[in-house]
C-alpha cells in the first residue's frame, strides 16, 4: 500500500480509521501487503481481527497484551499471549518465542504506556525485514484530553462516566491510565525518534476533531465548526494519529 507522499500530515477526524473504521482499514493493509504473521499489540480484551478475516486468509495471529485478565476476556481464534510491551528487548522477544511479524499493529494502546520507546524498539525487534507497524492512537492536544491528562484519575474517571454513561467499566470497557506520550501531533522532532530506532516513516498522520462533546450538543456543533477552521490553518490540534512504520529490507 504506497501511502506515503500523498498523504496529509493533517487531516479531519471524520478520516480516522479508528473504532469502528478500524477493522476495514487494517483488512486493506494486510491484503494489500499480503501480511501473513500478524501480532495485535494491547489487543486485551478487544482484538481488531475477527476470526472470519484470519481463518479465510490463512493468517497466524497473536494478541499481546500484559493482562492476561484482559485477553481472558476476548473471544477470538488468535493466540493470547501476555507480555510486557516495554519491558527489555530480550524479555519481549522470549514472550513471543521465534514468530516474527510481517504486521505488527495496535489499536488505542500507544498512549497506555509510559515507555513508548522501548515499545518501538521491541516491535522493530519483532517485524520481519520488510515489515511494517500501525498504530491507531489518540492524540492528546485538544482540550477534553488535555483535561484527562492533568487532573487527578478519580476526577477524569467522573467526567467520563457523565459523557459516557453506557460505558460497561467493570467488565471489557475498562479504563486505563493514559500517558500520551510520543503521541503528539506528526513533526519532525517524533519523526527522529523513530527514524534514529531504524524505522522509515511511511505515514504518520495526526486528525482534527473530536466527538468527546457527543451529549453536550451546542459545544458540539461549535468543535464541529471550529475543527474546519483549525484544520484550514493547519495548526497542529490533533485527536487522533495514524502512524505506519517501515522496516527495511
Ligand atoms: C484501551 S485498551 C485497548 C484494547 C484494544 N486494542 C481496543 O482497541 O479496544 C489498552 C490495552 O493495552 C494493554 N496494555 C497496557 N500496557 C501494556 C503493556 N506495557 N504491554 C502490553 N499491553 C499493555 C492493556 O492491558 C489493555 O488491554
Amino acid at each position: 500500500m504506497q501511502e506515503h507522499s500523498r498523504s496529509p500530515a493533517l487531516d479531519l477526524i471524520d478520516n480516522f480509521p479508528a473504532f469502528e473504521k478500524a477493522a476495514a482499514y487494517l483488512e486493506a493493509t494486510i491484503l494489500a501487503r499480503n501480511c501473513k504473521v500478524i501480532a495485535d499489540v494491547g489487543g486485551g480484551a478487544h482484538p481488531l481481527l475477527d476470526d472470519e478475516f484470519i481463518l479465510r486468509h490463512g493468517i497466524d495471529y497473536s494478541v499481546l497484551d500484559k493482562s492476561m485478565a484482559e485477553l481472558m476476556k476476548a473471544d477470538s481464534c488468535g493466540e493470547k499471549v501476555e507480555v510486557d510491551a516495554i519491558g527489555s528487548g530480550d524479555a519481549f522477544l522470549a514472550g513471543i518465542g521465534d514468530r516474527r511479524f510481517d504486521l505488527i499493529f495496535s489499536h488505542m494502546f500507544l498512549e497506555h504506556i509510559d515507555n513508548p520507546i522501548q515499545a518501538h524498539v521491541n516491535f522493530y525487534a519483532a517485524l520481519k525485514p520488510g515489515g511494517i507497524c500501525v498504530h491507531i492512537y489518540p492524540s492528546p492536544n485538544n482540550l477534553p484530553l488535555a483535561l484527562n491528562r492533568f487532573l487527578p484519575e478519580s476526577v477524569s474517571s467522573v467526567l467520563i462516566k457523565v459523557a459516557q454513561p453506557g460505558r460497561d467499566f467493570a467488565s471489557s470497557q475498562k479504563k486505563f491510565k493514559a500517558y500520551y506520550r510520543l503521541c503528539g501531533a506528526p513533526g519532525p522532532k517524533i519523526s527522529a525518534v523513530f527514524e534514529k530506532i531504524g524505522y522509515k516513516i511511511a505515514r504518520h498522520t495526526g486528525y482534527i476533531g473530536h466527538n468527546y462533546y457527543a451529549r453536550f450538543e451546542p459545544a458540539a456543533m461549535l468543535e464541529t465548526r471550529l475543527r474546519k477552521l483549525i484544520h484550514r490553518l493547519q495548526l497542529p490540534l490533533t485527536s487522533g494519529c495514524l502512524l505506519v512504520l517501515e522496516k527495511g529490507r
